[in-house]
């Protein structure tokens, strides 16, 4: 979940390269930061603690010429966010930084004090940099020593290296941890992810596990971890490098949300046809899911809330029982599986370590796998059988929203086109349901003019203590995605209930001290059960912001405290709605607590542990 970039070249001022794509890693962590750059034949480091902007003051007029260099984010897992452990860990004049967790460490560590070495920090990292140096010796090139090391290195790595002993070239090399290395004209580049580069090249190549990519002024030449030449194939970025950038928004967070009506747009290029009433998604045989009878979605965070409601547009279209699943709680349990259970992995990331992890166990039970994930040739993506990409561009900010929405498209798509090959739905019927889905960015756009509206509101509430979020139906995983964005973004406390469970405990908590959103759009289904729940609030004093998708009826005049409208819209896709004003309700609360929005204490944006 750390950050990482690194540059060679004559082309730019190194130490811009490094701080800028820092920058736009920052999401990856944000406990320490720090950069090495060869100067005089010789790694020069700084480092700092907490946010970016402190290395940057702590940099600040030194004149860094060197040509090569790379750079960290951290986000803390061994030792403590303190300057010792902050990257680049250092041995002799080796320079390392690290994303990732060495869980033979301890060994090594103990093996290497026997050898003479001191040690610094409480890190793992700093392991690394004392076994590359103890691997060197006459007549082995640095590469080697590299390469050598890695061979003894256990658990998961994303690492760049730069050393005196090699002053010209920096090393990179890869296990379970995502790396990119970028191709420019006389300069090269790496990082963890595609935005650190984007304003500066397009042809990148994602490196595979076991890779050992050697960065020149002039080239890069990739091996393996015995230093046989590999071929890895140069893919083109089509990002915009805009969508890298705040636009003029204060924060990400903000910019991503009025992002959505576009990102579902994307999405959905493409993947039907409104006269034939199909659906397409490039790579997948409908055929080879006819046997499917069962579907387990593996996810975390704001993915699984997706999946949730992903559960019920399957079960409601395609009439396949869905199991949603806490990626890191189904790894555990021997879980039940077979060749016609479809297990889905949802990550916007697409390398979360524990849906990862969760895909594999779904492998080896036997089951087809397929992956929805929002970055190109991301681990989730490679891994699994086959892969669905949500469109929504890269998403900066560490609490998701456009990637949600993007999710509950794809699941809705992934329903017709179930429903079609189970032949639960007809022509006509898929035609409809497109159709809908065709009108959602039009909707989404309506429900961002709230924005103003639900600003007024969170002044009137950003000073409660604790919120609770209802919801029934298919609105009752939204309930659990407001409270989970209030609580990233503005750390109150915030639960989400299926409004029928409420008098089963929840409703101990209320008094007039107790917000409540109750998420009730028109379905013609819930509704008016809710309504009944909303009286179970107000009995109790409970304050009401009440969201539905029409006017309360008459007898619930005085009985609500505010009233959010969205649009009508097909029940399914609801929550793509619904959930747009608890975003933006978490942002604008956020943002009069003066929290860090886009950063959010003690959260990373790729969670690579388990
Ligand atoms: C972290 C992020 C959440 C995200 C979750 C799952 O906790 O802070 O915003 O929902 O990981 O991430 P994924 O990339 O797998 O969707």
């Amino acid at each position: 979940m750390c950050g990482i970039v690194g540059y060679v070249g004559d082309k730019k001022k190194t130490v811009n390269v490094l701080l800028d794509g820092l920058t736009r890693l920052e999401y990856r962590g944000y406990d320490s930061s720090g950069i090495a750059l060869m100067e005089g034949g010789r790694p020069r480091v700084f480092r700092s603690t907490g946010k970016l902007s402190n290395l940057k003051k702590k940099i600040g007029k030194h004149p860094l010429e060197g040509l090569l260099g790379i750079g960290h984010t951290r986000w803390a897992t061994h030792g403590d966010a303190t300057e010792k452990n902050a990257h680049p860990h250092i041995s002799g004049g080796t320079s390392v930084v690290h994303n990732g967790i060495i869980e033979n460490f301890s060994l090594l560590k103990d093996e290497l004090i026997k050898k003479g070495y001191k040690f610094y920090s409480d890190t793992d990292t700093e392991v690394l940099a004392h076994l590359i140096e103890s691997c060197c010796a006459p007549g082995i090139s640095f590469e080697d020593s590299v390469r050598a090391a890695f061979r003894r290195v256990e658990g998961s790595y994303a690492v760049a290296v730069i050393s005196d002993r090699m002053p010209e070239k920096v090393i990179a090399t890869r296990k379970f941890s995502p790396l990119i290395v970028a191709l420019g004209d006389h300069e090269n580049y790496l990082a963890s992810d595609v935005p650190a580069i984007l304003p500066y090249c397009r042809n990148v190549i994602f490196l595979e596990d076991g890779d050992v990519a050697v960065l020149e002024k002039n080239g890069i030449s990739i091996t393996d971890l015995y230093g046989d030449p590999v071929e890895r194939n140069v893919q083109v970025i089509n990002w915009d490098p805009v969508s890298v950038e705040k636009c003029g928004y204060r924060h990400f967070m903000i910019k991503e949300i009025h992002e959505q009506p576009e990102a579902v747009l994307d999405t959905m290029r493409g993947r039907f046809s409104e006269e034939t009433g199909e659906v397409f998604f490039e790579g997948l045989d409908g055929s080879a899911y006819e046997d499917v009878n069962r579907i387990t979605a593996l996810a975390c965070g704001t993915s699984y809330h997706a999946s949730l409601i992903g559960k019920y547009m399957i079960e409601t279209i395609a009439r396949v029982p869905v199991q949603v699943e806490i990626a890191s709680e189904f790894r555990y349990r021997n879980p039940i599986l077979d060749k016609n259970t479809l297990a889905i992995a949802v990550s916007q990331s697409g390398e979360t370590a524990d849906t990862s992890e969760a895909l594999f166990e779904a492998k080896a039970g036997g089951a087809k796998t397929l992956g929805i994930t929002n970055v190109l040739m991301s681990k989730i993506s490679r891994d699994a059988d086959k892969v669905i990409y949500t469109h929504a561009g890269p998403e900066i900010g560490v609490a998701s929203t456009k990637a949600f929405t993007t999710q509950l498209v794809v699941f809705y798509l992934l329903a017709v086109y179930l429903g079609s090959v189970k032949q639960q739905i007809d022509k006509e019927r898929s035609i409809g349901l497109i159709r809908d889905a065709i009108r959602l960015p039009q909707l989404i756009q309506m429900t961002l003019r709230l924005d103003d509206e639900i600003k007024d509101l969170a002044k009137e509430f950003f000073h409660y203590r604790n919120f609770l979020y209802l919801g029934r139906g298919i609105n009752y995983p939204v309930a659990f995605e407001g409270a989970l964005k209030l609580k990233e973004v503005s750390y109150i406390h915030a639960e989400g209930y299926a409004a029928g469970e409420m008098k089963h405990g929840p409703i101990a908590l209320i008094d007039d001290e107790m917000p409540v959103v109750v998420i009730a759009p028109k379905d013609g289904i819930t509704y008016r059960k809710i309504l009944g729940n909303l009286q179970e609030v107000r009995a109790r004093r409970g304050k009401v912001i009440f969201l539905t998708s029409d006017m309360p009826p008459e007898e619930l005049k005085g009985s609500v405290d505010r009233v959010i409208v969205i649009p009508g819209s097909n029940y399914l896709l609801s929550p793509v709605l619904s959930v747009i004003p608890l975003q933006l309700l978490a942002y604008h609360i956020a943002v009069l607590k003066g929290t860090d929005v886009d950063q959010p204490r003690n959260l990373a944006k790729v969670v690579t542990v388990e």
